[in-house]
């Protein structure tokens, strides 16, 4: 794709990647994304604001064909989805200089080998003048690597954001049309790598509050033109109360364990108790991620397998504990046939989630009337709980 106008003298670049469909090697991509980058011609200088992910450097490269002089590249994150093209636009233009945190600068010559001496680096709230263009540098912190900064230029009122506030979705939309569509693959991505951070990105965000911003210009997908609308959904994936909802991910072999699943969730609905149910088997991680951002509390359903919780369920006790949701309470269900440590192995799995761990109920073999009705007080107890805490 060519370059495109977004206001006079800055242009969208960068490539749509409609093709991808895991990103890092773990995460999912249902709709693709996008590597964008920008330039912004000053009266006097012209900057380029990261690059893209380097199998897609021929067309940030094609559409740099025209631009005579880069000055300054800004590099607002070093993982290489947006730093990797760098060191072959600093070919291109030798004299530019890389802008980056102190921090970044470290981490770009460790990753890219770029020389010492192409850098600038820049401290929270320093500025740069492109002479009717000013750039200033905006610190924050663990989005979702520790070096990551964000841009605003001042005159035009634009965030440059990079990976923060992004969402991954290939389309040929310059500005975000469809909110429904880009809220779940914005909300997707804070999931799976932003949710553990939200602590600082809570700061990072309050930082933001003294900027007036008419757009937003992520990294990945489409620019927002109406700000409020992925900042209040940030804010409500940060600060929002955990929702009366139960995340079920669970794994059966041979049923044992579904028909406990089926009971359960039929108990839950009946005492108001929303459920998002996800089999570990064929499930998109990316979906269960997304559900834990408002859930209340986790139930993991799994047979017994080699004395222990089926990998599968452990990989998403894994997962959790890793994204650490604002979840306050877990459970564990599931079937065994002769014995095992299914509850001690997964309950030492989730050191970093806060959470109150309610009675599992395990059953041998298949489910007995007794085993239904322990199902039952545990739906009972989960509802009590969310009505305690006014999770609605
Ligand atoms: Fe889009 Fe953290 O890279």
């Amino acid at each position: 794709m060519k370059a495109r106008k977004i206001k006079d003298r800055i242009y969208w670049m960068g490539a749509v990647d409609w093709d991808s469909r895991l990103f890092d090697s773990l995460i999912p991509l249902p709709d693709g994304t996008s590597y964008n980058a920008y330039l912004i011609e000053g009266s006097e200088k012209t900057a380029l604001l990261d690059s893209v992910d380097p199998p897609m450097a021929s067309e940030l490269l094609a559409q740099l064909e025209g631009v005579p002089e880069i000055d300054y590249i800004i590099s607002h994150h070093a993982e290489q989805d947006h730093s990797g093209t760098i060191p072959q636009i600093l070919e291109k233009y030798p004299n530019a200089k890389l802008i980056s945190t102190p921090k970044a600068k470290g981490m770009l010559i460790d990753l890219l080998q770029i020389p010492e001496d192409s850098f600038l680096t820049v401290e929270d709230g320093e500025s740069l003048s492109l002479g009717d263009k000013t750039l200033r540098f905006i610190h924050t912190p663990w989005v979702h690597w520790p070096e990551t900064m964000v841009t605003y230029l001042e005159e035009d009122r634009i965030l440059f954001s990079c990976d923060f506030l992004g969402s991954h979705i290939a389309t040929t939309d310059l500005y975000v049309t469809d909110e429904g569509r880009v809220y779940e693959a914005a909300k997707r991505y804070f999931a799976e790598i932003m949710m553990p951070f939200r602590n600082v990105i809570k700061k990072n965000l309050e930082k933001l509050t003294s900027y007036k911003i008419d757009m937003i210009a992520p990294s990945h997908g489409a620019i927002y033109p109406r700000p409020s609308f992925i900042i209040d959904a940030y804010h409500d994936w940060i600060l929002g109360p955990p929702r009366n909802t139960v995340v079920l991910p669970y794994v059966s072999m041979h049923g044992s364990t579904k028909q406990m699943v089926d009971y359960f969730v039929s108990a839950l609905v009946e005492k108001g108790v929303r459920v998002e149910q996800f089999n570990l088997a064929v499930t998109d991680i990316g979906k269960l991620a997304m559900a834990l951002v408002d859930a209340a509390t986790i139930v993991v359903g799994t047979p017994t397998v080699l004395a222990g919780p089926h990998p599968y369920a452990a990989n998403s006790a894994f997962l959790a504990n890793a994204l650490r949701p604002k979840v306050k309470f877990l459970s564990i269900i599931g079937s065994y046939g002769w014995g095992g440590k299914t509850v001690e192995t997964l309950a030492g799995m989730i050191p970093n989630l806060k959470v109150e761990l309610l009675e599992p109920v395990l059953c041998k073999g298949a489910p007995s009337e007794e085993d239904f009705k322990a199902l039952s007080d545990l739906a009972a107890t989960v509802a009590k709980k969310h009505k305690e805490h006014g999770f609605t």
